[in-house]
């Protein structure tokens, strides 16, 4: 890897973490990128970006819960479960063994491109070990969080959680079942009985199951083309000094283990995720860019410390457009947070963040980030682990002055108004490294690449 390094730029300096993990790396090029928040945090257009440097694109977890927005010239594009590198021509994409696949949802999004004139054939891979979503997963998913009442989590309700929980019981089925017409019945008559018996005993009514088999099997003659054996493919490919763009689905604080549990998804968000999911060694990861906002969000219920009340997150809402691209369910607003993203740096290992959607904040007079926490009258130093506890951090607050200039579209450093690059570099200092990458607006274009960064070398 490595490339010409320039000058370092603003916010490009020589930071001791990211002068460690350069340390020791292989000669393929390697990066995953990962949400440092709550997800939504831009990583569908970071990634579309980036892939244009990358020759294979990979998603480690998750399923057709993540809906990545892609502008494209003047298409919009949102992908769920494909990695968003398809649309680049020649580049190959891969879902891998972590995720969970509904074949529905997956033809459906293959026909979309299509009509969009994007041929996934013979680019596309599908691993044969991840599992897939059936419809008594969905079913699952609306009864769980009806049976949680206030405690609801707040899902995307597509059956994610109850496919890897099936997974993790060892009663999955997977892609690769698809291929054997018999074996495959066998397994769902097996689930299917098991199912019904637990939904019988709990919700007092069977599951809808009927027409799971014909429909499965056809779906799988759909998509049969497009399975392999996904560990092998990659890592042949990285033999061979091809480059890999991990595409993390989700965020962070929506980790399985490291996220503000339960109220998270149910996979691995960050970067250690990219190894279990899919195949390639930690020693093969050679990079890690987390995407962060200019300010936070997130969707469902859960602690959220910087939580905007509703004024201001109506306006950020408003300006930032920041309602779900799945579900369509308006997003909690509210300030930075560098808890957050020091942590997100700690368990992910961050190189290079990438700072999206500044223009938000181009008309906002002052604004605060959140520098800590105070918990009962108490400076509390690391993420409390316990969610009673995180529920009742309240923030520090430092104050920065606004810009209150258009910063949309801006395609330079030097061409951002002094208060942003203040804002930025705050936060690039508070986190001790380099922020990459600064997005300011929705198309390819509308991006800044720091020069002399981490970042700017994987390019
Ligand atoms: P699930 O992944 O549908 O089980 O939802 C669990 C939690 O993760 C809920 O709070 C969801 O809103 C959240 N979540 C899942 N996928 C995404 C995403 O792509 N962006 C933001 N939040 C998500």
């Amino acid at each position: 890897m490595g490339g010409n390094v320039r000058a370092a730029g603003l916010f490009g300096g020589n930071h001791s973490m990211a002068a460690k993990m350069n340390v020791g790396r292989l000669e393929a090029k390697t990066v995953a990128v990962v949400g440092a928040q709550w997800g939504d945090e831009g990583k569908g257009k970071v990634v579309d970006y980036l892939a244009g440097s990358f020759e294979y694109i990979a998603r480690s977890q998750g399923g057709h819960n993540a809906g990545h927005t892609v502008i494209v010239g003047n298409q919009r594009f949102v992908l769920q479960l494909i990695p968003s590198g398809i649309l680049r021509p020649g580049k190959k994409a891969v879902i891998g063994p972590g995720t969970v696949v509904d074949p529905a949802a997956l033809v459906a999004e293959i026909e979309t491109l299509k009509k969009a004139g994007v041929d996934a054939r013979g680019r596309l891979y599908l691993s044969d070990r991840a599992h897939l979503i059936f419809p008594y997963h969905l079913e699952m998913d609306k009864a769980a969080e009806a049976a949680r009442g206030e405690a609801k989590i707040g899902t995307t309700s597509r059956g994610i959680g109850p496919a890897y929980e099936d997974k993790m019981a060892r009663r999955g089925i997977r892609v690769g079942d698809l291929r054997d017409p018999g074996r495959f019945a066998e397994k769902l008559e097996r689930v299917i009985k098991e199912k019904n018996a637990i939904s019988q005993a709990t919700y007092g009514r069977p599951l809808g199951t009927e027409g799971i088999l014909e429909r499965y099997l056809e779906l799988g003659a759909q998509i049969s083309v497009y399975i392999a054996d996904t560990a092998s493919l990659l890592n042949r490919a990285i033999d061979r000094g091809s480059s890999v763009l991990f595409e993390g689905a989700q965020g962070t604080m929506l980790d399985i283990d490291h996220g503000t549990y339960p109220y998270v998804t149910s996979s691995s968000a960050t970067s250690g995720g990219c190894s279990t999911g899919l195949g390639v060694p930690p020693t093969r990861v050679g990079g890690v860019v987390g995407v962060t906002k200019a300010y936070t969000t997130r969707v469902g219920s859960g602690p959220f410390p910087t939580e905007m009340p509703d004024l201001e997150a109506s306006e950020v809402r408003d300006r930032g457009k920041e309602f779900g691209a799945v579900t369509g369910r308006p997003r909690r607003c509210g300030w930075l947070d560098l808890e957050v993203l020091r942590y997100a740096k700690m368990v992910n290992g961050i190189d290079s963040f990438v700072v999206t959607k500044l223009d938000v904040f181009d008309t906002q007079s002052d604004i605060q980030v959140c520098v800590g926490y105070m918990y009962k009258g108490d400076r509390v130093n690391d993420m409390p682990g316990e969610v009673e506890k995180f529920s009742q951090v309240t923030p520090v607050y430092k104050t920065v002055p606004g810009w209150r200039k258009p910063t949309y579209g801006v395609r330079e450093e030097r061409d951002l108004p002094p208060a942003a690059r203040d804002y930025l570099k705050f936060i690039s200092d508070s986190l001790e490294v380099e922020i990459g990458m600064i997005s300011t607006g929705p198309e390819r274009d509308a991006t800044i690449i720091s020069s002399g960064t981490k970042l700017a070398s994987w390019l």
